[in-house]
C-alpha cells in the first residue's frame, strides 16, 4: 500500500505544481506604478504612465499573453515617504514589477528597497547615478539616463560653443546637483570654468536673489538642471530679469520639455541637450508621436518617451520567459541583453543596466525642442561603484 499512495501524493503533487503555474502564467501581471501625481513633477509622472500604457496597448492589452493589473502609489516627489509608498507596493499589493519613479530621492530608497526584496524595478526617469553606480542590482534597470549623461553631454556643447566662464543654478537634491557635476566635467575638460554654483531647495521657485547674482556676475552662460513646474517658472523669471537678453542660457534638456506651451516666447532659442528630441524623423519616432497624440490629445515629450521604452524592456524580458516572471534569471538576461527599439534611437543597456545612447543638442522653436546636432554619441554612463 504504501509505495501506491507515495505515487499517488508524488503525482497530485506534480500536477498541483503545474496548474499553479499555469495559473501564474496566466493571471494579470502586476505593475506597480509609483510616480508622481501631484507637485512639481505631476505632469512628469502623467506622462510616464501615458507612455507605458500605450506600449502595452499596442500589443493588444497584453505582454507575453498576460493581461495587466495596475496598482498605484502618488508618491508626491517627497523622499521622506518614499520608503513607506513603495512598501505599499511591495508587501501589501505583491506587485511582480516596479516602475518608477520621477525623483532621484525617491527613487534611490525606492532602489534600497527593491534590492532588499529583490522586486524587479524599473525606473523611467530618475536619473540618480548611485542606481546604476553604488546601488546597482541585478533587479534594477532604468530607461531612462544617469543624471551624469545630459549634464556631460550639455557641458560638452557649452565648451564647443567656446562660453569659458559659466555660472550653475539647480535644486539641492541629488539629479541637481549630479548633473551639474557631470557639466562641470565635460566644460572644464573643454577649457571653460565653472565659477560659481548657485542652489536653492527643492521644489522652490524664490529664484530672485540668485538672478541678481548671476546679473552682477555677468558669466558667458549660465547651465540650469530644473524641470516640470520649476522649470517653467524659472526661465520665465530668467526672461523677465531681462538676462535672457544678456547671459545665454542653458540647460539638460529638462528645463525646456514637457514646458513649451507654458514657458511661451521665453523659452524661444534655448539650446538644450538630451537623449531625445520632437522632431527625430525615423519611423519608429514618427509613429510613436502620431499613436501618441491620436490617443491622448498632446504631444509626447521625453517623459512619455521614457515610459514607453519601459514597457519595451519589461516585454522584451517577459518574451524570453513566456509570461512567467517566476524564471526571474532568464527574464532579467533578456533584459540585460536587450537591444530596445526606442523611438530615440536603438539603445542597449550598460553592464549596470543604464542606456547607452546618443544625446541630441537641441534648440527651441515654437513648442518644438528641435534637434540640430548630435552632442555625444553612444554615451556610457561611467556606473561608478557598481558590485553586481
Ligand atoms: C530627477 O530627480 O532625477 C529628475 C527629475 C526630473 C527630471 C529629470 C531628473
Amino acid at each position: 500500500m504504501t509505495p501506491r499512495f507515495t505515487l499517488t501524493a508524488a503525482a497530485f503533487a506534480v500536477a498541483f505544481t503545474t496548474s499553479l503555474a499555469a495559473q501564474t502564467q496566466t493571471a494579470p501581471l502586476k505593475v506597480g506604478l509609483m510616480l508622481p501625481a501631484t507637485g512639481t513633477f505631476a505632469a512628469l509622472g502623467d506622462n510616464i504612465e501615458r507612455g507605458f500604457k500605450l506600449y502595452v496597448e499596442e500589443q493588444g492589452g497584453k505582454l507575453s499573453g498576460r493581461s495587466i493589473q495596475y496598482f498605484k502609489v502618488d508618491d508626491e516627489s517627497d523622499p521622506s515617504k518614499a520608503t513607506d509608498n513603495v512598501n505599499k507596493l511591495i508587501k501589501r499589493d505583491q506587485v511582480d514589477v516596479i516602475v518608477g519613479t520621477v525623483h532621484s530621492g525617491v527613487a534611490l530608497a525606492m532602489a534600497r528597497a527593491a534590492k532588499e526584496s529583490k522586486t524587479l524595478l524599473i525606473v523611467p526617469n530618475a536619473g540618480a547615478d548611485g542606481i546604476t553606480g553604488a546601488q546597482c542590482a541585478p533587479n534594477i534597470f532604468r530607461s531612462s539616463f544617469s543624471n551624469w549623461q545630459p549634464g556631460y553631454a550639455t557641458g560638452v556643447v557649452a565648451a564647443a560653443k567656446g562660453y569659458k566662464r559659466a555660472m550653475t543654478i539647480t535644486w539641492n537634491y541629488a539629479a541637481g546637483n549630479e548633473t551639474v557635476k557631470g557639466f562641470t566635467e565635460s566644460f572644464e575638460k573643454g577649457g571653460g570654468k565653472v565659477m560659481k554654483d548657485l542652489t536653492l531647495p527643492f521644489p522652490g521657485v524664490e529664484f530672485q536673489a540668485l538672478l541678481t547674482e548671476i546679473a552682477a556676475q555677468k558669466p558667458d552662460v549660465v547651465f540650469a538642471f530644473f524641470a516640470g513646474g520649476g522649470a517653467v517658472k524659472f526661465v520665465k523669471d530668467y526672461d523677465a530679469a531681462g538676462l535672457k537678453k544678456t547671459v545665454p542660457l542653458m540647460g539638460s534638456g529638462f528645463l525646456t520639455d514637457g514646458t513649451l506651451e507654458a514657458q511661451g516666447a521665453s523659452a524661444q532659442g534655448i539650446v538644450t541637450a538630451l537623449h531625445y528630441g520632437d522632431n527625430i524623423e525615423t519611423p519608429r519616432n514618427v509613429s510613436f508621436r502620431n499613436k501618441f497624440a491620436v490617443t491622448y490629445k498632446i504631444n509626447p515629450d521625453v517623459y512619455a518617451l521614457q515610459g514607453y521604452d519601459a514597457a519595451q524592456m519589461l516585454g522584451a524580458g517577459l518574451a524570453a520567459v513566456k509570461g512567467d516572471v517566476g524564471q526571474r534569471d532568464a527574464l532579467i538576461a533578456a533584459m540585460k541583453k536587450v537591444q530596445i527599439d526606442s523611438p530615440r534611437g536603438k539603445f542597449t543597456l550598460s553592464e549596470q543596466h543604464n542606456p547607452t545612447q546618443d544625446f541630441y543638442i537641441r534648440e527651441v522653436k515654437g513648442n518644438y525642442n528641435v534637434v540640430t546636432g548630435v552632442a555625444v554619441k553612444s554615451l556610457a554612463d561611467p556606473g561608478r561603484g557598481c558590485k553586481m
